[in-house]
């Protein structure tokens, strides 16, 4: 499947998107607009004695400096991993005196122009006194915390433990233990972070760019004391986000505060450079990877061990082994996490933010046992593919990871392979290389509305909680709407991230096909029992309506999830995350995908081509081929980009990190990216949910890395095992 047939499904947003008709946060420009920018602390860690805003105020056009917001009954917003909390850090600037990390926000300037809020932001000086900085893992100062009573009170931190696996790796005729290494990275979506807040009297409407409405709303009623029904956060396209905007913001708050004291409406777009520097971020971590196997390749035993960085204030925890330990039938699997507090803001979600290191780590071991074994790679993940979830035991819900491998390799050509590292050449010596690698993703689902309206001229729209970061959401939600009741998808109005329509929940984690789609679902049953027509087939649905009497037909429905759990649609409205998965009563869930690569590695300068990516998925079924095609091909660029580009270069000396722009923060561009093929098993997964999908967006990324990894090796016989990999690794 490469490209939409003539005729095909588009995205619904594509029109829109092309000609430059979507309207993004910033693009939102009330009346009377003022521009705010930030003015960034230049110490990695400290105290500040004095802020300096004279000049500041003198530049015209100016109307404030805000440096403190404690006289403004301000409070942190909490953190979510450590109890009901709504920021990406439970730091909130502009409160005390404290410096946490370089480039945490000292004063906010508000002016008429963009022009004089950068100029005066500039001219916004400090005194500080400054302390010694930790910013990597091994710097001196940073704290490394284990399982205990600290992180006891972190959610979905856990050891994993299954069998007895230091003594099976003991016993395993084959061992490999070898460490890796990550580098930190960020987002970089196309989109800044932009946010405008505006009163309208008692009531603070805020658009901003985010994948979680309803917890921008709740925090801003929690950090501003206010009532969250005064507040409504509106956010219907989002320019990528990739998880950098998962949670509350620290800047959204102080303009609000800025807004309300002016009497005016404020808007702030985030500088790219501040965005590496005072936004979240894909933390380093360390992985040491213990595997054992039989003689013939069965592993037997597994022992990941891992330490990752987090920020001084928060314990933002990482969940490595959960799918490590569900990639093959391993009876004997270890997983321990440790933390280490170091001086950045607290690092957050990245696409496939635990899968994506864990799985280059374990599926470039698994590629070391096959050598080791003399067993073919693919061959050897097939032999030890499981229908059981060996950590819990349970069944999986649906599991086509062999079918994925099997289709991969036919599409690849893998069978004319030569397993010798460097054996195959191009005519002009070139060295090749194949490599393939596995990969899963948690299947979860969130509590989801959906409200559902069909009118007397025919026309459907459709309120559900759920954002589009570009994912293609919206599309998912219009195809599904439009199959079902045999209309055309663009006939279908998409509301998605408005909390003025119906409860938000974060969209993230894979989760939102399989949370709106549900909701819609079971919306279109409601839907079709209200206006007397069968429970399938195409509908008239302008005779349908106008033959109820009533010009227009509203039904609300809810996930099966948060009809069955009190607890799941309380979080819901109270802007919490509440997700299931992927154990569920009786079986796990995962989405699985299987990646193959083809390297090209000239001779001397050691320059990488990825000349050649084919991946097939197992997501359930497609809801929406077009955007799950390119969620795909994204997942894979994006693997390119990690495994050979990107990587956050922390500064020593200051804290923050210097390659702070995308100049130098370097991502692929087009001439990096081969021919990508990519295949989709599409077999629903009746038991997850009555429309049988799991994710996509992620698993698309986990294993990219490792199979172009695992390639280099073939094509020079060298390991890595660092990201990124640069020239001079290779060389
Ligand atoms: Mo994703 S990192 O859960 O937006």
């Amino acid at each position: 499947m490469n490209g939409p047939a003539p005729g095909a499904p588009r995205r619904v947003d594509a029109y829109d998107k092309v000609t430059g008709r979507t309207r993004y946060s910033g693009d939102h420009a009330p009346p009377g607009l003022l521009h705010a920018m930030l003015a960034t602390a230049t110490i990695g860690r400290g105290r500040v004695v004095e802020v300096l805003t004279e000049d500041a105020l003198a530049v015209p056009g100016v109307r404030l400096v805000l440096t403190r917001l404690d006289q403004d009954r301000v409070r942190p917003p909490g953190f979510p991993m450590t109890g009901a909390g709504y920021g990406f850090q439970s730091l909130q600037p502009l409160l005390d005196d404290r410096i946490a990390y370089r480039g945490q926000p000292i004063a906010l300037v508000v002016a008429d122009t963009l022009l004089a809020a950068v100029e005066a932001a500039r001219l916004v000086e400090a005194r500080y006194l400054a302390e010694p900085v930790a910013v990597t893992l091994d710097a001196e100062g940073a704290e490394t915390v284990s399982q205990g009573a600290e992180l006891g009170r972190v959610a979905r931190f856990a050891d994993l433990e299954v069998g007895d696996a230091d003594a099976a790796f003991a016993a395993s005729a084959v061992r490999i233990d070898a460490m890796f290494d990550f580098a930190p990275q960020h987002h970089a979506p196309m989109e800044l972070l932009a946010t405008v807040v505006e009163w309208h009297g008692e009531r603070l409407v805020v658009h901003e760019c985010t994948q979680n409405t309803g917890a921008v709303r709740h925090g801003l009623a929690r950090v501003l004391g206010l009532d969250p029904a005064r507040i409504e956060v509106i956010s219907p396209q989002v320019g990528g986000s990739f998880g950098q905007k998962t949670w509350l913001q620290p800047h959204v708050a102080p303009l609000a505060v800025a807004a309300a004291r002016l009497g005016r409406p404020v808007k702030f777009v985030m500088p790219r450079g501040q965005t590496f520097l005072a936004a979240s971020f894909r933390p380093a971590s360390r992985h040491r990877i213990r595997m054992g196997a039989d003689a013939s390749g069965r592993l037997t035993a597994a022992i990941q061990e891992t330490r990752q960085q987090t920020s001084r204030h928060d314990l933002f925890a990482s969940d490595y082994p959960a799918v490590t330990s569900r990639l093959y039938g391993i009876g004997h699997f270890r997983g321990t996490q440790h933390l280490t507090r170091t001086d950045v803001p607290t690092p957050g979600f990245m696409r496939a933010p635990f899968e994506h290191v864990s799985t280059f780590a374990f599926e470039s071991v698994v590629d070391e046992i096959a050598c080791a074994t003399g067993r073919d790679p693919v061959e050897l993940r097939l032999a030890n593919d499981t229908a059981v979830d060996p950590v819990t035991g349970n069944p999986f819900s649906s599991r086509h990871l062999a079918a994925c491998l099997r289709r991969g390799a036919e599409l690849f050509g893998w069978a004319a392979r030569t397993p010798a590292p460097g054996s195959m050449r191009d005519e002009d010596g070139t060295a090749v290389g194949w490599g393939v690698a596995a990969g899963a993703y948690r299947a979860s689902a969130a509590p989801g509305v959906a409200r559902l309206s069909a009118d007397a001229e025919g026309r459907v729209g459709v309120d559900v909680t759920g954002h589009e970061m570009g994912q293609g959401l919206g599309t998912a939600v219009a195809r599904t709407i439009a199959l079902d009741l045999g209309i055309p998808a663009g006939a279908v109005r998409v509301g998605l991230g408005d909390t003025r329509q119906v409860p938000q929940h974060l969209t993230a984690g894979s989760w939102g096909t399989a949370t709106a789609l549900p909701a819609v679902h079971a919306a279109l049953r409601l839907l079709r029992d209200r206006l007397g027509v069968p429970d399938a087939g195409p509908v008239d649905l302008a005779a349908a309506v106008a033959a109820t009497g009533r010009p227009r037909i509203v039904v609300e429905a809810v996930t099966r999830a948060a009809a069955q759990s009190a607890k799941a649609l309380d979080r819901l409205h109270a802007g919490l995350s509440a997700p299931a998965g992927p154990e569920y009563p009786g079986f796990s869930a995962f989405s699985f995908i299987a990646h193959f690569a083809e390297v090209r590695v000239t001779p001397g300068t050691g320059r990488v081509r990825v000349s050649r990516v084919v991946s097939v998925v197992d997501c359930g079924r497609v809801a929406s081929p077009v955007t799950a095609l390119s969620q795909v091909r994204g997942g894979v660029v994006w693997g390119i980009g990690a495994t050979l580009r990107e990587g956050s270069e922390p500064d020593p000396r200051y804290g923050g990190f210097l390659n702070t722009d995308l100049a130098e923060y370097v991502i692929p561009v087009h001439a990096d990216v081969g021919r990508i093929e990519v295949d989709f098993i599409d077999e629903p997964d009746p038991r997850l949910n009555a429309l049988g999908v799991k994710g996509a967006g992620e698993v698309a990324f986990v294993g990219v890395a490792p199979a172009i990894a695992n390639a280099l090796h073939h094509a020079t016989g060298r390991r890595h095992r660092r990201l990124p990999i640069r020239l001079e690794d290779v060389m």
